[in-house]
């Protein structure tokens, strides 16, 4: 069993082919003009292979992509070149530092979902609280509870061509009530332009939030909720919302106390 994207990141962008980065990049950028006008810098915490952050480097930011996977990471800088805008690295979103670096804090396409509870959402939040200049805003979706509750997570079948393989991938969900989680168990079968055929899996914990959840752990990290709505498009979240995203400013250091 290998870990998240191990086998993916080779095929994770024709997998994702029709999702609107541009679009998305731009309503983070609207975002960014609306709260934070000055703001030039991004760290992109869950950055994949790199597709936000090349938008947004496009439009004139200075970005750095951490991702914990390695081979996400590889493609990432392989299409960026030589450039160094954007650049990357590997880091976990539960250990990151980057000391008042950055104007803006992203993680987009429930990259907080892969985090186990409201203990390592607060983790997470706290280092980009660290990472942020004061007055530095915090973005970032999730799987939004009362709509997984709602809709349920249903199987899924796919079949991508590449130039080098043909792949079958097949999601199978598991619901876990108690651990406020869907475990995604993913099958690729893979085979090979050469003839052979090889199958590889990964399982993916997604755990939903509720926004009480992701307040209590925004305020534990010394982040003030400026507002939470659906991502992209900016609609008030409901039940119908299975991607809700929250912005944060960065707010005066948490009392250990409390
Ligand atoms: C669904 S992908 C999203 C990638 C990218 N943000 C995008 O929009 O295409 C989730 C990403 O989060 C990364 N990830 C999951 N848990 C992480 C963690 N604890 N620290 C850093 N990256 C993590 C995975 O490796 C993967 O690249």
């Amino acid at each position: 069993m290998s870990v998240p994207f191990s086998a993916a990141s080779r095929f994770y962008e024709a997998v994702y082919e029709q999702k609107p980065y541009l679009m998305e990049a731009r309503a983070v950028d609207t975002l960014i003009r609306e709260s934070a006008p000055a703001a030039s810098t991004i760290l992109d915490v869950g950055c994949g292979t790199g597709r936000h952050a090349a938008h947004l480097a496009a439009m004139g930011y200075r970005l750095h992509g951490i991702d914990m996977s390695e081979a996400m990471v590889a493609v990432a800088a392989q299409k960026s070149g030589s450039t160094g805008n954007p650049s990357f690295s590997v880091a976990n979103a539960l250990d990151f530092r980057f000391p008042g670096q950055f104007d803006v804090v992203m993680a987009l396409f429930h990259v907080a979902s892969y985090l186990k509870d409201v203990g390592e959402l607060t983790r997470f939040a706290a280092n980009a609280r660290a990472s942020l200049r004061d007055g530095g805003l915090l973005l970032f979706d999730f799987w939004y509870g009362p709509a997984v509750l709602c809709q349920g997570a249903s199987a899924r079948k796919r079949t991508l061509s590449l130039e080098d393989a043909r792949i079958v991938r097949r999601a199978e969900p598991v619901h876990r009530p108690s651990d406020r989680a869907v475990v995604v168990n993913y099958t690729f079968e893979i085979d090979e332009a050469d003839g052979t055929r090889h199958i590889a899996r990964e399982v993916h914990r997604m755990r939903y939030f509720d926004l009480q959840e992701v307040g209590t752990a925004l305020a534990s990290a010394g982040m003030t909720l400026v507002k939470a709505f659906s991502f992209p498009d900016g609609s008030p979240v409901s039940e119908g919302t299975w991607g809700a995203a929250v912005l944060a400013r960065k707010g005066p250091e948490p009392d250990p106390r409390t």
